[in-house]
């Protein structure tokens, strides 16, 4: 399961990037909201230091619109990735863009049938948001688990992109379900590291190698 970050925080992504193991990033204008800088400006900044896949967000509302606005942020670099929300006029944007070669992250997935819909669009990811649907009383790892079942099932070349990650073994259980992906918060991430017995393992390495000279 490959790892991206769920932040436009570009302190957190370089420390993300430096620790190796983040392959691409997920925004959306909540999150660069939060940053109070200019979405374009730091979606590229994202870009530089990823060197992967970075999704960035359409906010039109027709599908006319969507296209358009899926050209222009795809065409601000490279890695970027645009995400179309689940809606019909979502749909025929997808479908036009994806023809064209654009990446498409179809983002607001909350079942199996939408994400069915968004890969016969020709979307290159889907992503369930699991929290979302837990906080609603469902069961959000169940429509990761369906999507790959069904992508399998037909040979569907979308990638599942498990989203509204909250805790470390939402992680664990979505790369359990298959989930290609899986896009995790800054602080959830360095969670992940972190395990009191490692800490206390080194903790006790360290006074040990006291007792000895240093080679
Ligand atoms: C992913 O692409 C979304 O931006 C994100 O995971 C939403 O998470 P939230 O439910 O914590 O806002």
């Amino acid at each position: 399961m490959r790892i991206f970050m769920d932040t436009a925080n570009i302190e957190d992504i370089r420390r993300g990037v430096a620790m190796g193991v983040v392959d691409g990033v997920t925004t959306n204008p909540s999150l660069v909201a939060q940053e109070g800088v200019e979405y374009r400006d730091r979606v590229l900044e994202i870009c530089e230091v990823v060197q992967g896949p970075v999704s960035a967000e359409c906010i039109s509302e027709t599908a006319d619109e969507l296209v358009e606005e899926a050209r222009r942020i795809a065409s601000w670099n490279e890695h970027v990735v645009v995400k179309i929300p689940m809606t019909e006029a979502g749909l025929g944007a997808i479908k036009r863009v994806s023809a064209e070669g654009i990446k498409v992250n179809t983002t607001l997935i909350f079942s199996p049938n939408q994400a069915l819909l968004a890969a016969r669009a020709g979307a290159t990811y889907v992503s369930p948001f699991i929290g979302r649907l837990n906080d609603a009383g469902h069961d959000g790892m169940a429509v990761v688990r369906e999507s790959v079942q069904i992508f399998e099932a037909f040979h569907l070349p979308t990638q599942v992109l498990a989203a509204s990650i909250r805790l470390p073994r939402d992680v664990t259980e979505a790369a359990l379900a298959g989930s290609h992906v899986s896009t995790i918060p800054a602080s959830v991430l360095f969670q992940m590291v972190k395990h009191p017995l490692t800490d206390s393992g080194i903790e006790r390495f360290l006074a040990d190698a006291k007792k000895y000279t240093p080679v």
